[in-house]
């Protein structure tokens, strides 16, 4: 500020007057970062304006010069101080804005930000270079820009952060050049712990100082253009628990990174080699031949694969079924001619490979990586059957282990796995009961003659039975299971509200590239969680953000999504709550015969919604307290739950 100062008298006066007035923080915040963080009028950063408490604006902390923080939580007086954005000791230590639709840039001026610590400004649309000013903020110890459009090369200033630094993702911008080696000779970034570069246009060879790295326990600098050798060095991080050199054009020897798996490497030059990749020496390439083989069988498998497998035995003789193994709670019935293996779970004892594979079926739903199927079986019962096409999922020692957890899941509110099949190229069938329920996603969206009418004591005993179904797959056995793809065409409602959901587990038999692909689906229908833009693996904190999405859902009866097809339902409640017009945002068929929305668990319900939809996931709530909370903050006219005329029509019954 001394050089500005005597610049111009004129600047002179302005600036010195405000900082006697007010922090140098808050004028540097107001006057320089605001402006170029949004191009447009941005919900988060208009909260940032003296004319509201300082507690109040958004994405923000704070301390005094002598180091402690300001916690407006604590104290109501705080929370409604108008003049404490002049306290001249108030210094900003935190900018958390992530997802927050930010449109602009970051301002040279974030270098005068004296005592920042964490920088999170993720999945934005920022865009322009990372300035070389953000080196000046000694105290920056998190820096997430990840998930956004920024350009140029990487600051070498950003080495100048290496006391403090403890995380660092740039991962998924459009960054080039190679990774800038540091002026300073030999730091070490001793507390660094996370490294992630990936998902950018870097080149130029592995950035060789970072093995000196020696707190690094992840370490990502996957599809990038990065060539050259994979340095030996890199074995002396003894910390590294995660390690991703995938996709870039790394070639020669793998060093013996005993602990990491070709998930680690692959996509590189042609001519890596070494464990857990090829042996090096042997060449292993495709032959043409074959490459047109599997292209031929691709496309026929999407087209007929499917049909011809149902009907594999329709023809043939039927006798040859042979033996049945007991193995654990489940049974293997193997074809003698090598057709393939039945496993069976309880429920599914009756099951055959030959019932099976004889069974008639018809197209319920079609995906890219497989077809659902109503079969209908010789004895008259009716199965569901997931076909998986042959390489969309991983190969069958990948996937029992998967699959014998998920065909041990039992619960009220999960549809049952009976049986699994896994055919001789590799295709493989899940097979579940067959319920004659509509998907939740038809019963909010879809207007029949005969819906019966959704009324919250209806709605709220879907959203409990969804909840405790996912709770009981996240914790209530010794593998917890992730649903990986919740969404309300995946739930399946009875005629008693009884909710159950399906298609759980299945992210992790799938190729990566698939499930990928199934998270990209999801994205377009609203339900991912912001943090799968950079990590691709479900967890359950990512189904707990989309359940929250499900849980907004079946509160605004409005489909979620982007653009024509859904709406952003975080935000329309966001914009409502501002706007204290938050009774708006539910459905009208839900208020019917709601006289005290606090009373009857309705507001108590979307602040839970939005909770679970939180931007971090560390503060979102688990299933366990989801459940509980709905428990907790019940309709009280619960005579309304099976009364039949709360029918919408009169018509067929449902
Ligand atoms: C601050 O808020 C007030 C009242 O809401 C508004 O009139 C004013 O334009 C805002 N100032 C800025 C800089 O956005
Ligand atoms: C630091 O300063 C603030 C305000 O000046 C004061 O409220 C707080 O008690 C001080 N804390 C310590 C530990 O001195
Ligand atoms: C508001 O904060 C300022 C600066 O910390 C303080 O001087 C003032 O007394 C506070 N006002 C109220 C009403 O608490
Ligand atoms: C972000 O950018 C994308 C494409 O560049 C655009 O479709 C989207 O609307 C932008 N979002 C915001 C909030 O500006
Ligand atoms: C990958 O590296 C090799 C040399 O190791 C080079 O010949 C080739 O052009 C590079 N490929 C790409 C796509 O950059
Ligand atoms: C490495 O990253 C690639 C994509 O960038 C991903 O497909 C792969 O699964 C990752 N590997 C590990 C071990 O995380």
């Amino acid at each position: 500020m001394a050089s500005s100062c005597s610049s111009s008298i004129i600047i002179f006066l302005f600036l010195c007057s405000i900082s006697t007035v007010i922090s140098s923080d808050v004028a540097t915040l107001l006057g320089k970062i605001k402006p170029a963080l949004s191009t447009s009028t941005n919900l988060e950063l208009s909260s940032w304006n003296s004319s509201l408490p300082l507690c109040k604006w958004r994405g923000l902390q704070w301390a005094f010069s002598n180091g402690s923080l300001l916690s407006c939580a604590q104290s109501p007086s705080l929370l409604s101080n108008l003049s404490l954005y002049k306290d001249p000791s108030l210094q900003l230590v935190s900018i958390h804005l992530p997802a927050s639709a930010l449109s602009g840039s970051i301002p040279k001026e974030i270098g005068e930000l004296s005592s920042l610590q964490s920088l999170l400004l993720g999945v934005n649309n920022l865009t322009g270079v990372i300035p070389l000013e953000l080196g000046n903020c000694p105290e920056l110890a998190e820096l997430d820009l990840g998930g956004n459009f920024f350009d140029g090369s990487i600051p070498v200033s950003i080495w100048n952060l290496c006391g403090k630094l403890q995380t660092l993702s740039f991962h998924g911008n459009k960054l080039s050049g190679s990774v800038p080696e540091p002026a300073v000779p030999n730091p070490s970034c001793t507390n660094l712990k996370a490294l992630d570069l990936a998902d950018n246009q870097l080149e130029g060879e592995f950035p060789l100082f970072v093995t000196r790295f020696s707190g690094l326990q992840e370490l990502d600098l996957s599809s990038n253009r990065l060539s050259g050798s994979i340095p030996d060095s890199i074995l002396k991080l003894n910390n590294l628990q995660r390690l991703n050199l995938s996709y870039n054009n790394f070639s020669g020897v793998v060093p013996p990174l005993s602990k990491f798996g070709a998930e680690s490497l692959q996509g590189n030059n042609p001519s890596l080699c070494g464990s857990p990749l090829k042996q090096c020496g042997s060449n292993s390439r495709l032959s043409s031949g074959a490459i047109a083989g599997i292209i031929i069988g691709l496309m026929v498998g999407v087209v007929v694969l499917a049909s011809v497998l149902i009907g594999w035995y329709q023809g043939r003789k039927r006798k040859n079924v042979s033996k049945r193994i007991e193995e654990d709670e489940m049974e293997i019935e193997e074809g003698d001619g090598g057709e393939g293996k039945l496993m069976v779970f309880q429920g599914g004892e009756h099951l055959t490979l030959e019932d099976v594979l004889n069974a008639t079926g018809q197209v319920l739903e079609k995906t890219s990586y497989g077809t659902v199927y109503k079969a209908k079986l010789n004895d008259g019962g009716t199965i569901a059957l997931r076909l998986l096409r042959e390489g969309s999922s991983m190969d069958l020692a990948s996937c029992l282990p998967v699959v014998r957890y998920l065909g041990r899941a039992r619960h009220e509110n999960v549809v049952p796995l009976r049986a699994f099949y896994q055919g001789k190229r590799g295709e493989k069938l899940l097979i579940y009961d067959y319920l004659h329920n509509r998907s939740l996603h038809d019963l909010l969206h879809e207007s029949r003659a005969g819906r019966p009418m959704l009324n919250w004591p209806r709605r709220h005993k879907i959203a409990l039975g969804i909840a405790r179904g996912l709770a009981y797959l996240h914790t209530g056995q010794e593998n917890p299971i992730t649903h990986g793809n919740i969404r309300s065409k995946n739930v399946l409602v009875d005629e008693f509200f009884v909710s159950r959901v399906t298609e759980y587990g299945l992210d992790k038999i799938m190729v990566p590239s698939v499930a990928d692909e199934m998270i990209t689906i999801s994205k377009l229908d609203g339900y991912k969680a912001p943090e799968l833009q950079k990590m691709k693996k479900c967890n359950s904190r990512t189904d707990v953000y989309s359940f929250g999405i499900l849980l907004l859902e079946i509160l605004m009866g409005k489909k979620p999504g982007k653009g024509n097809e859904g709406s952003d339902l975080p935000a329309l409640v966001k914009v409502a709550v501002l706007e204290e017009t938050t009774m708006e945002v539910f459905d009208d068929e839900l208020l019917r015969g709601i006289r005290s929305p606090t009373e009857d668990g309705l507001v108590q319900a979307l602040k839970l919604a939005m909770g679970c939809c939180a931007p971090t996931p560390e503060v979102r709530p688990d299933m366990r307290e989801i459940v509980k909370q709905l428990e907790e903050n019940r309709p009280r006219n619960r005579s309304a739950l099976y009364s039949p005329t709360d029918r919408s029509e009169i018509g067929t019954p449902f």
